[in-house]
């Protein structure tokens, strides 16, 4: 028997079976725009399919979602990326559907369990993961121990403030790090400068083509980065620090040295964690999801 992972984001649902220290299967379904209970089936049904795909039932279900978390009550506060989700109680939901008792774990800490467990900080004994990709995430890991904060809201570093009175962020206030360094932050950049909707893909496109309209929004969102990793570093002190997430693993070269340089530069004086990639990929929710739940029933 083995446990299932889930790792819950705004366009997509990924589920897998995880047994014997890999993952027997894995799934992508749609996020419902519906939300709410419409999430829930899709949720149950993945978890099934699942389960079918592998050939092995599950003891228990690891869910990944974004945003700060009641661990006590299972529920999702609110989530800056996915519209219906404040005070959800998705934990008892999701177990009402599938029969199976569901660990909760913010998305982003999850991938940093797995990164730290199975991935890149795998040799370190504490790490700091920070996700770069339609919203800014991180998790810190101590000795395989997930911080959660007395709140449930520990490293939420998307909403550090980098920038007071800079652009609006999901979760409601200005300047956040999220509001400066994702996908759709540079998106936004790229409408005010282009005067047309132009996507990340295409950005960074245009960037590595040398466009230094392109570049002065790239390397903003890189420059934003770095100054991020180095105030969590003063605040965390994390033996190394993991970076993944769809915009750091794709701008390429050029945004990681910016990412690299403006860290530096805040770190000078300072002791500088290494930087390093993340290894786990976009499979590093799902895995960290699995992982949560194998640590709590012994599957692991
Ligand atoms: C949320 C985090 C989440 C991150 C990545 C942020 O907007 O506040 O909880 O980990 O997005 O999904
Ligand atoms: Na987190
Ligand atoms: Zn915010």
């Amino acid at each position: 028997m083995g446990v299932i992972g889930i790792d819950l984001g705004g366009t997509k649902i990924a589920a897998g079976v995880f047994s014997g220290g890999e993952l027997r299967s894995r799934i992508t379904v749609p996020t419902p725009e519906a939300g709410g209970q419409a999430v829930i089936e899709a949720m149950a049904k993945a978890a099934q399919t699942a389960m079918q795909e592998a050939g092995e039932s599950a003891k228990a279900i690891g869910l990944g979602t974004p945003g700060p978390l009641d661990y006590t009550q299972g529920v999702i506060k609110f989530a800056p990326n996915i519209a219906g989700f404040t005070n959800f109680p998705i934990r008892d939901l999701l177990e009402k559907a599938t029969g199976l008792k569901v660990y909760l774990e913010n998305d982003a800490n999850a991938a940093a369990l797995a990164e730290h467990v199975l991935g890149a900080a795998k040799e370190a004994s504490s790490s700091l993961f920070v996700t770069v990709s339609t919203g800014v995430g991180g998790g810190f890991v101590l000795d395989n121990r997930v911080l959660h904060g007395a709140h449930g809201q520990g490293a939420e570093v998307g909403h550090i403030t980098v920038l007071p009175g800079g652009p609006l962020c999901g979760c409601g206030l200005d300047g956040c790090l999220e509001a400066l360094a994702t996908g759709p932050a540079m998106e936004r950049m790229a409408l005010a400068v282009y005067k047309t909707e132009v996507t990340t893909r295409e950005l960074f496109a245009r960037f590595e083509a040398k466009d230094p309209r392109a570049a002065r929004i790239v390397l903003q969102a890189a420059h934003y980065a770095g100054i991020g990793l180095a105030s969590l570093v003063k605040a965390f002190d994390p033996e190394v620090i993991v970076l993944g997430g769809g915009v750091a693993l794709n701008a390429g070269p050029a945004y990681l040295e910016e990412v690299q340089r403006s860290y530096q530069r805040y770190m000078e004086g300072w002791i500088a964690p290494p930087i390093y990639m993340a290894k786990l990929g976009s499979e590093a929710g799902l895995l960290g999801a699995a992982l949560t739940a194998g640590l709590e029933v012994g599957e692991v």
